[in-house]
């Protein structure tokens, strides 16, 4: 069955979710008051990249299911109202920013009485804080026939479109589970998500602070597993151990699982660096920070690793002043060109702070992050280009153009070679025997001489 959607807030989130929806079969109209952005979706341009986005904005415009607007009276007679729209980290404290999901709410008000009592769903997917439907469910009541249902999306970057159209499950936040309007609202988004219910994603219907938490508390997990391997990184360090064997024997265990064990300089991006510490905002002004201040020390663990990356690449250089350092990676983590909280460009300024002269490169990110950080180090498109006269290279975004780096023809670039793997996606033994100096995170300068039958030991 078709719907006719609107999807208000085209960033991330909500320009992917507008091309799936259509996608699914759905006319869908999104809205930004953004109007280079709304141009540029309209004319088929994705304003970021995104694997296999391209292709279903396209495949939406040329169908005709899919158009953008600046216009909120363009959205009046669409039957379900998705909000898209981000909650940057407040300027002035560690809390989530909602005035543009309030504005857009406040905007959306004006127009939806068009309908004339025929139901009208708003379906909020922004990541915020517990107690935020409630609020804006209360600013919609006086329009009839509306019914706000909160459900979170949980997409990545570089998987968003597969997230989008293949959740792993579906999370509806109503205002009172059971309750014939809560019903009827569900039935109302089930009926848009009929193809992804169809291939059997759970869908669990909740309250809307459940549905919130379930949002918050699971970006915390993540950021708290990262920072629990990167804390174990450091005694690896003080120990003489190998952090990337550490975490592959942990992840055997079901109970913990691999995933999201990678040690390295650690978590950024749009979502989890704000929205652990929006929780934590959150927490507090609920009375019960306490509950959650061990997310500061998973903030600060973060923050450490990108500390120890200028710590080690002084130690490997003697001094930085003046000397040439290449970093390869911009983007916060690879098939992306996202550059928001990006441990890789605040590695780069920090360098540069403490007197280096850097040089970065990455496949895509290289004009967000010209749009960041202007001409304070140089931006070099290509790899082989931007490892000239490198006296030290530091890898801290890991695309596969970097992980599949050849040393020996590596080692013919660059002036010294000498390599800070960030990530630990590089075989410092491959890299040593090729006559590189390799320092990880996480792994002691000079390898524990293994016994060659350890890996077979594993399992018995
Ligand atoms: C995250 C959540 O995964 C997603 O569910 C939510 O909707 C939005 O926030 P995203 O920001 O796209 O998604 O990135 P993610 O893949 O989670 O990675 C976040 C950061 O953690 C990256 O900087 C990545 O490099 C880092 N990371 C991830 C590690 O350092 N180690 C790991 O093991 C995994």
């Amino acid at each position: 069955m078709t719907t006719t959607l609107s999807v208000i807030g085209v960033g991330y989130l909500g320009a992917v979710h507008a091309a799936a929806m259509a996608e699914l079969g759905h006319d869908v109209i999104g809205l930004d008051i953004d109007a280079d952005r709304i141009a540029a979706l309209q004319a088929g341009i994705p304003p970021f990249h995104e694997p296999g986005f391209t292709e279903i904005l396209q495949r939406g415009l040329d169908s005709g299911r899919l158009r953008f607007t600046t216009d909120y009276a363009d959205l009046a007679h669409a039957e379900v109202h998705f909000l898209g729209l981000g909650t940057p980290q407040k300027a002035d404290g560690l809390g989530a920013d909602l005035s543009h999901l309030e504005a857009a709410v406040a905007s959306l008000t004006e127009v939806l009485p068009v309908r004339e009592g025929a139901p009208t769903l708003v379906v909020g997917k922004s990541t915020v804080p517990a107690g935020t439907a409630r609020r804006l469910a209360e600013r919609l009541a006086p329009v009839d026939g509306a019914y706000l249902l909160w459900n979170p999306e949980f997409l990545r970057e570089g998987f968003a479109v597969k997230d989008t159209l293949e959740p792993d499950r579906l999370v509806y936040g109503v205002h009172e589970p059971g309750t014939p309007a809560a019903e009827q609202a569900v039935a109302q988004l089930d009926a848009v998500y009929a193809r992804i219910l169809e291939r059997e994603a759970p869908r669990l219907v909740m309250g809307y602070e459940a549905a919130e938490l379930v949002k918050a508390s699971a970006n915390a997990f993540l950021a708290t597993k990262i920072s629990f391997i990167n804390a174990v990184s450091e005694m690896c360090e003080a120990t003489g151990a190998d952090v990337t064997d550490v975490a592959r024997a942990i992840g055997m265990d079901e109970r913990i699982g691999g995933k999201f064990l990678r040690a390295g300089v650690g978590f950024g991006g749009g979502c989890l660096p704000k929205d652990i510490r929006a929780f934590m905002a959150s927490a507090e002004e609920n009375g019960v920070g306490e509950a959650l201040s061990f997310l500061r020390e998973v903030d600060a663990v973060n923050e450490r690793r990108r500390t120890r990356v200028v710590d080690l690449a002084a130690e490997m250089l003697g001094d930085l002043e003046g000397r040439r350092i290449t970093v390869l990676g911009a983007a916060f983590k690879p098939n992306s060109d996202d550059t928001r909280d990006s441990p890789a460009l605040d590695v780069a300024c920090r360098l540069r702070a403490a007197g280096a002269l850097v040089t970065v490169t990455d496949p895509e990110a290289l004009g967000n992050a010209e749009r960041s950080l202007g001409d304070l180090v140089q931006l070099v498109p290509g790899t082989d280009e931007a490892l000239h006269g490198a006296e030290l290279t530091v890898l801290l975004t890991e695309w596969d153009e970097f992980k599949d780096l050849d040393p020996v023809r590596t080692a013919s670039l660059v002036s010294a070679p000498r390599m800070l793997d960030g990530r630990n996606v590089l075989t410092p033994q491959e890299w040593r025997e090729a006559g590189w100096e390799i320092r990880s995170l996480g792994r002691a300068a000079v390898p524990q001489t293994k016994a060659p039958q350890a890996s077979l030991l594993v399992g018995v």
